[in-house]
């Protein structure tokens, strides 16, 4: 997520997220955008449109980052707004627009986990599907591609994306659990083709061997 402000007004922020940090392999991609003003948030998709294949605005974040700024999911009840700023998008810029929506009933239930909370998710989701005349994607504790191909099915939706089942296993949508050491190993091969901050790659080894180092503590 960028924020659309910032990348209108800052040259090295538009340079460092998207402009000279795009790869081939990157595509295709969609940059998601917060923002609160139709105009700002429109400014920002206009410069990034030549980048990317979509443009999504974030209407899910439910953080208290989001809440201070105004944006994410504590723009969800503000329709009039939304409907101006989805509506401008769409008038001006030359790719599709997109909105990441949180489905939760109160915004302060950021945390479903557990085996009963992916069916709950469904029916809103089902609903949401149901009630609008545009692509729905699916989102939340996808965690084997039989969950992609069950969310599919039961749904309809047009697609699936995965987060968190994704960081664990990187393989989740090939349908395979590799063992950690080679993810680890491919991953690292892909850093030294495509150099990133330490901190990435830190987060993202510690995603891969979270599971493996609680069951064998001894390594
Ligand atoms: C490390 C991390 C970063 C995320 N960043 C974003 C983000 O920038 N924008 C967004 O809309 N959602 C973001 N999310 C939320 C996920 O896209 C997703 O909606 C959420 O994790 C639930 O799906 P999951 O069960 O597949 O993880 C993030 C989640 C995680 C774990």
């Amino acid at each position: 997520m960028l924020h659309a402000q910032g990348f209108v007004c800052n040259a090295n922020y538009q340079k460092e997220n998207l402009y000279c940090d795009v790869c081939p392999e990157d595509w295709p991609l969609i940059v998601q955008f917060c923002a609160n003003d139709p105009k700002v948030f429109v400014q920002a998709a206009l410069l990034a449109q030549n980048y990317c294949d979509a443009i999504d605005l974030n209407l899910g974040c439910p953080q208290m980052i989001a809440k201070r700024g105004h944006y994410g999911a504590f723009l969800q009840d503000e329709w009039n707004l939304l409907q101006r700023t989805i509506l401008l998008a769409h008038k001006k810029l030359s790719v599709p627009v997109i909105c990441k929506i949180c489905v939760f009933p109160e915004i302060d239930k950021t945390e479903q986990k557990g085996p009963l909370s992916g069916a709950a998710f469904w029916e809103h989701i089902k609903a949401v599907w149901k009630a609008v005349a545009i692509p729905v994607f699916a989102n939340g504790n996808i965690q084997s591609l039989q969950d992609v191909e069950h969310c599919i099915q039961d749904m309809g939706v047009q697609g699936v994306t995965s987060t968190e089942g994704n960081l664990d296993n990187p393989a989740l949508f090939e349908g395979r659990s590799p063992a950690v050491w080679k993810l680890a190993k491919e991953y690292l091969d892909i850093m030294w083709e495509h150099p990133c901050p330490l901190s990435y790659i830190r987060a993202h080894l510690f995603k891969l061997w979270h599971h493996t180092l609680h069951v064998h503590q001894q390594l």
